[in-house]
């Protein structure tokens, strides 16, 4: 699939996640850094490698998420030809703020040669603390570098909250957490799906 070294499909590695509908294709990270690795030097048609993985299996399923890591490796750009759409998770920081403008130009750059349609679904704001002065500079700053490429940011912003940490350490879900604090949660992440989707259809 994504290494020319290994036989298996992406067919051959999904397995069931732990929720019905729910497909995942794991890895350890330390297979997918010599794949990167690998991709460095594969020459034409790199880019590809995702996009030409996945669609085989594209009929059989109503969402594919591509989870990337905070990185603008190959494997990134791999997900970026791959995708009809992006969601950008950020945080109310410098560093978040840099990070998107360099995330901005890979976009274009991906647009440009490999992916012409792909979209910016919107940004979601993570890990906010509104106790801090310094979070909420950021945050209007972050929200008017958005606005002013025309990017939304979804409505409202995620706090840094304890009961999130709590259920995926235990790899449950906010809706199965039992506590309304968790239920409301799970509403405001199921609002950012719905943008997502209108976002990505648009
Ligand atoms: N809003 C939040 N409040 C509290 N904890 C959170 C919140 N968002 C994420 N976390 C916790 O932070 C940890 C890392 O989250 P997550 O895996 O989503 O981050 P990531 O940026 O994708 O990390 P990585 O770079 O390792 O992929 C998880 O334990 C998660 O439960
Ligand atoms: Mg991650």
């Amino acid at each position: 699939m994504l290494s020319s070294r290994a036989p298996e499909t992406l067919a051959d590695v999904i397995v069931p996640g732990i929720w019905d509908g729910l497909s995942v294709v794991p890895t350890t990270g330390t297979e997918l850094a010599a794949v990167r690795d690998e991709l460095i030097t594969a020459g034409a048609g790199r880019e590809m490698r995702l996009r030409e993985a996945l669609a085989p299996l594209l009929a059989d399923y109503e969402l594919v998420l591509i989870d990337c890591a905070p990185s603008l490796d190959q494997l990134t750009v791999n997900a970026l030809t791959a995708a009809d759409a992006v969601l950008i998770i950020s945080q109310a920081k410098l560093y978040s703020l840099n990070g998107l403008d360099a995330l901005l130009t890979t976009i274009s750059g991906v647009r440009s040669y490999y992916n012409a349609d792909l979209r910016v679904a919107g940004i979601i704001v993570n890990l906010y603390n509104p106790r801090t002065i310094s979070a909420r500079g950021w945050l209007d700053e972050l929200t008017t570098a958005a606005h002013g490429r025309g990017l939304s940011v979804f409505e409202p912003i995620m706090n840094s909250r304890v009961v999130i940490a709590d259920a995926s350490e235990a790899a449950r879900g906010l809706d199965e957490w039992g506590s309304s604090d968790a239920r409301e949660l799970a509403d405001v992440y199921d609002a950012y799906l719905t943008a997502t989707l209108e976002g990505a259809n648009a």
